[in-house]
């Protein structure tokens, strides 16, 4: 089973979704010894804005990049993602890896009917930090909402979140957020088509 295991905190090991992220994966290994994770450091080897040259393929090394990230992607079972809040949404590092997987043709395409998701059949684990309290839905929260709304536009409905919340209100509720996320850890399973 392929295991794509992406972080993009800028907080290195004082990161919490790196923390929860890691945690996740460990399970996941502790599980199965045919685990195949491969491991994407957004912040430190951040990919490139999309621009009119990334279009235009003008940059071979960014072009053959961008196909190893796009085919990392799609050939991942299960996505464990550490997602810490910034300004209110994911980190730019982040959306920099959702541009070059979201591709029509790829991983969606337009139909007569509208849109449809080409990815599905793969679970997404968000492991989710914030300093205050935005809970999923409410009017500060871009960061757990956008996912999911991308997620599906892409064709996955198998979304699971792990949330440690209000990290930076006090160390109280920093450890309290931090245990709670880590007691709730998503159980490992085999998805019914992965080798
Ligand atoms: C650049 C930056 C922007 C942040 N913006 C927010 C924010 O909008 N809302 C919030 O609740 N916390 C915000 N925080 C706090 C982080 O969400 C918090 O530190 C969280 O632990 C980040 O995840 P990480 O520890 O994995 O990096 C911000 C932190 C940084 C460094």
């Amino acid at each position: 089973m392929k295991l794509l295991h992406i972080d993009a905190s800028a907080l290195g090991d004082h990161s919490v979704s790196r923390t929860l992220s890691a945690a996740i994966v460990a399970r996941f290994q502790a599980a199965g010894p045919d685990m195949d994770v491969e491991h994407l450091d957004l912040d430190a080897s951040p990919l490139p804005h999309l621009t009119a040259a990334s279009l235009a393929g003008a940059d071979p090394v960014e072009a053959d990049r961008a196909r190893a990230v796009l085919d990392g992607f799609l050939a991942a079972d299960v996505i464990v993602i550490g997602v810490p809040m910034y300004n209110f949404g994911i980190p730019s590092t982040l959306k920099a890896w959702i541009d070059r997987i979201a591709v029509a043709g790829r991983t969606f395409r337009y139909t007569a009917n509208g849109a449809e998701g080409l990815a599905g059949g793969k679970r997404v684990i968000l492991a989710i930090a914030q300093g205050g309290v935005h809970a999923p839905g409410s009017a500060s929260d871009f960061q757990e909402s956008y996912l999911r709304f991308l997620f599906g536009f892409l064709g996955i409905q198998d979304i699971e979140v792990v949330r440690a919340q209000g990290v930076n209100l006090s160390p109280e509720t920093r450890e309290k957020a931090m245990n709670d996320a880590l007691a709730a850890l998503p159980e490992p399973r085999r998805l019914a088509h992965a080798a």
